[in-house]
């Protein structure tokens, strides 16, 4: 990609979000909103990245490692914000792509275009716009009877003319360096909002005479921004769809996606089956013809082998699983390192806390843990072991491959030959 700057922009609080938590920071299926577009920008092939913040800069600075933060100290507006970034720009004289920090859905393939197109025409700026049924609250683009744009209308400044205009302005431009700032030092503040919108750039650049071009996004989802806590709960469903519309498509069979939630970047392997009431959280890995739920919950730092079951009320957290290992009912594991064909019984739980640390629960192949069984980590349960209904196995107390252990504490009772039945 040739010379090109991102400048994201993040400083504004979010008021009508009634939060604490600044708007961008608040999250998505486990990723936060700004997450959502830095990770878009870097896809479309942009690693120079400026997040301009202001409300709550310091946790958002923690988020956006790898970018420069430059902080608006008055939130004057988003033209206001990008003349911010500017003292970083020094003489930058390329590309610039201004992206709203609000806009989760925004595509690397859309921006993509968007800078494509910008660069081979040569504009001045290139807007990204979308068509959308109700384009209430969003700039609305104004086209000359050439159907050239001349300029973007904000929602407060609307005419009745242009209220009814249902291409809207997404947020994300590309500009060239030089045109778009001295467009901005020209930009009058706004009269009603007292507010220096970035918008306002388009007309001035059209009165100069400059070419203004503009791509028309194809899936109009991508241009919500989130506002309120309806944008979010709107966001995360059509997010949650684009996940689980592209693991289905890899051969995952997802029984009841409505009643499902699957974060995105989630890896699941062909033939599985994920039935109804389903949580599964980033970074879970989960291999082929397994049957995970329902009403199973699925957190970080999960990988479950081919062919394993998990079942109804179970929650796994920071364990791997081994092949054909079963967990069927109302179990926690967590900590958690467990082998291939073992049988976790029902109500079986991993106390994995003691207050201070995490510890781990290592069980190896083959082994048989009864209903109600508790585990108190540090622990290992060799191969094939047996651990009897309702027993609770303490911490460092380490049961043999192919013992069994009964009893509350756990103790062995007996110890089976490798021609047994577990073995065979
Ligand atoms: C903005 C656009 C509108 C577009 C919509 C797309 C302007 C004037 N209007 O409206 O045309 O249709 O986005 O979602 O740009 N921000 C700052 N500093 C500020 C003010 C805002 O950094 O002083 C940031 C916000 O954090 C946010 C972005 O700029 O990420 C847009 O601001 P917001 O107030 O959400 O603008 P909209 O009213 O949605
Ligand atoms: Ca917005």
């Amino acid at each position: 990609m040739k010379n090109i700057i991102a400048i994201i922009l993040a400083a504004g609080r979010g008021t009508r979000m009634k939060s604490e938590t600044p708007k961008i920071l608040h999250k998505i299926l486990g990723k936060t909103i700004i997450g959502y577009v830095l990770d878009s920008v870097k896809e479309a092939g942009v690693s120079e990245i400026i997040v301009v913040a202001g409300y709550g800069s310091e946790l958002l600075k923690l988020e956006v490692r790898g970018a420069k933060v430059v902080i608006q100290k008055s939130l004057l507006g988003s033209g206001d914000a990008v003349a911010t970034a500017k003292k970083v720009l020094k003489n930058y004289s390329g590309d610039i792509l201004v992206v709203c920090g609000d806009t989760p859905l925004i595509r690397p393939e859309t921006i993509k275009k968007l800078m494509e197109k910008h660069s081979s025409s040569g504009a001045s700026a290139t807007i990204l716009t979308a068509e959308l049924k109700d384009p209430s609250g969003y700039g609305r683009i104004a086209r000359n009877a050439d159907g050239k744009v001349s300029g973007i209308v904000e929602e407060i400044n609307a005419s009745l003319y242009e209220e009814v205009i249902n291409e809207i302005n997404v947020g994300t431009y590309c500009f060239k360096a030089g045109d778009l700032f001295e467009a901005l030092s020209l930009v009058k503040i706004d009269g009603k909002k007292r507010e220096v919108f970035l918008t306002d750039t388009i007309a001035v650049l059209r009165g100069k005479g400059k070419a203004i071009e503009s791509v028309l996004a194809e899936d109009p989802d991508e241009a919500i921004g989130v506002n309120t806590r309806i944008d979010l709960a709107l966001s995360t469903t059509l997010l949650k769809k684009r996940t689980m519309y592209e693991l289905m498509l890899g051969g995952v069979t997802i029984e009841d996606p409505a009643s499902t939630i699957i974060h995105p970047g989630v890896k699941i392997g062909k033939d599985t089956t994920i039935y109804s009431n389903t949580v599964i959280e980033s970074g879970v890995e989960i291999g082929s013809k397994c049957r995970i739920g329902p009403f199973s919950r699925i957190r970080p730092g999960v990988v479950l082998d081919d062919g394993v079951e998990v079942g109804n009320f179970v929650e796994l957290v920071r364990t791997k699983i081994g092949a054909g290992t079963k967990v069927k009912h109302h179990t926690y594991l967590g900590d958690s390192v467990v082998g291939k064909k073992v049988n976790i019984g029902a109500g079986t739980i991993t106390a994995n806390y003691d207050g201070k640390s995490k510890n781990k629960t290592i069980i190896e192949d083959g082994a048989f843990i009864g209903v109600g069984a508790v585990l108190i980590a540090p622990v290992h349960i060799g191969a094939g072991a047996l651990v009897g209904a309702g027993s609770v196995v303490p911490k460092n107390h380490d049961v043999p491959k192919l013992a069994t252990v009964v009893g509350v504490p756990a103790r062995i009772y007996k110890s089976r030959k490798i021609t047994d039945r577990r073995k065979k």
